[in-house]
């Protein structure tokens, strides 16, 4: 349709950066990023008119995202000569509108698009070697700036270069360094940082982002506190094996990795100390005392478990422990106490107790007569500990 649209216009309509990338990559992607040559803004306007959807334009950038029904989002880009004054050093006139677009992209393998008008559908346009580097699994950056004009794209480097298991190039790595020399982490605002930490936590390899981050001297540039050092390491080991054992679990309730993995990293840092890297992440008060008080709480809960376990307590006492405790406090504490029932337990709570919903109510209680008052949360709560109960002895009857 885009590329239909193109030709009524027209206009050249590429698909471009990520989608294309990882079509190469046989991998799925379900962002769809279009290059217009024209304006993109009336071009996203005039596709949603036709495959429907809201339109949110930004003048200043003359971008568009089109949000689809089914929550899909198309970013629309115009790809305009006068709207890049830089890098200088490029002879800007013999650049189609295009190339420029690619050229001040991040590195190659993102810098590939696909002609999406009629009779050109599919043809790739691939100006800077990117299918080579796709084939060779290198990450090469396009031009020598590239860290200097935006020193989040180191981030980015690591990231993609463990998702995709490629390395990084020679000069790449050499401009990664001179960029860490010129002290560019520096410069970052913390948004942009968390930003691209947040992401790196949604990787599959995110310890092994951390040591090259760690290795390019990238985590003490954000903030000299942060640090990977071994015990951390097996505490995160730890933490990776929790979260692919949770995925398998297949529960609705997602945790949300970048406090789970924010809680790990920051384990062995002393509590006065936590804020002041939060500040430098700029999270907000609310963001930071809630990681200050899951880290309480979630030691907290450690020790009243391990009583529980040595008072061998029935199950209630372990849902009364655990159930205040949120998911991510939950897979943190997993990960911290790993000793080999640990898991058990924890695994029959969460696939078991956490769900368990009595069937009676306050209103029950109260047609049977009781007068209402705070005496109906001991008694449902004495109801679910019987049931709890019941059913564990129940389990029990039916295993042995
Ligand atoms: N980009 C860039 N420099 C950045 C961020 C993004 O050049 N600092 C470009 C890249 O070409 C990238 C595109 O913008 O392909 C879209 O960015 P984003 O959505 O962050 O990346 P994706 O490549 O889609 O990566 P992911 O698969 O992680 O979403």
């Amino acid at each position: 349709e885009a590329g239909e649209l193109g030709r009524s216009l027209g206009t050249q309509v590429y698909a471009v950066g990520g989608f294309v990338r990882d079509i190469l990559m046989n991998t799925p992607n379900t962002d769809l990023d279009l290059v217009v040559e024209g304006d993109g803004i009336v071009f996203a306007r005039k596709l949603a008119t036709v495959i429907g959807g809201r339109v949110r334009a930004h003048h200043k950038f003359q971008t568009a995202v089109l949000i689809l029904e089914n929550g899909l989002h198309i970013d629309v880009a115009t790809a305009r000569l006068e709207y890049y004054e830089y890098p200088a050093a490029l002879p800007t006139v013999e650049l189609s509108s295009i190339k420029m677009d690619l050229y001040r992209r991040d590195f190659t393998i993102n810098a590939l698009a696909v002609k999406l008008n009629p009779g050109q559908l599919g043809q790739l346009v691939d100006f800077f070697g990117s299918q080579k580097d796709l084939k060779s699994g290198v990450i090469r950056v396009l031009h020598s700036l590239s860290f200097v004009e935006d020193p989040t794209r180191i981030l980015r480097a690591i990231r993609f270069a463990q998702r995709y298991q490629f390395r990084i190039g020679g000069q790449t790595d050499r401009l990664i360094r001179n960029a860490m020399q010129l002290d560019m982490i520096s410069k970052l605002s913390g948004s942009r940082i968390f930003h691209e930490l947040s992401s790196i936590f949604e990787e599959e390899h995110v310890l092994d982002c951390l040591r090259s981050l760690r290795d390019y001297k990238v985590l003490e540039s954000i903030h000299p506190l942060l640090t990977l050092t071994p015990v951390q390491e097996e505490l995160l080991e730890e933490l990776e094996v929790v979260l692919d054992w949770y995925k398998l679990l297949y529960l609705k309730e997602e945790p949300r990795r970048a406090i789970v993995y924010l809680l790990a990293l920051l384990n062995g840092v002393a509590e006065n100390k936590i804020l002041p890297i939060c500040e430098r992440l700029n999270l907000t008060n609310r963001q930071a005392n809630e990681l200050l008080t899951l880290r309480h709480h979630t030691n907290k809960t450690i020790y009243s478990f391990k009583k529980w376990r040595n008072r061998r307590g029935p199950l209630s006492d372990l849902y009364f422990l655990l159930e205040e405790l949120p998911l991510e406090g939950l897979l943190f504490f997993m990960a911290k106490f790993n000793k080999e029932d640990t898991r058990k337990y924890l695994s029959q709570y969460l696939t078991q107790l956490r769900g368990i919903e009595l069937d009676i109510s306050g209103t029950d209680l109260q047609h049977l007569g009781l007068e209402p008052g705070p005496r109906y949360g001991e008694i449902l709560r004495k109801i679910l500990a019987s049931v709890i109960d019941g059913e564990a002895a129940c389990r029990d009857d039916q295993l042995f």
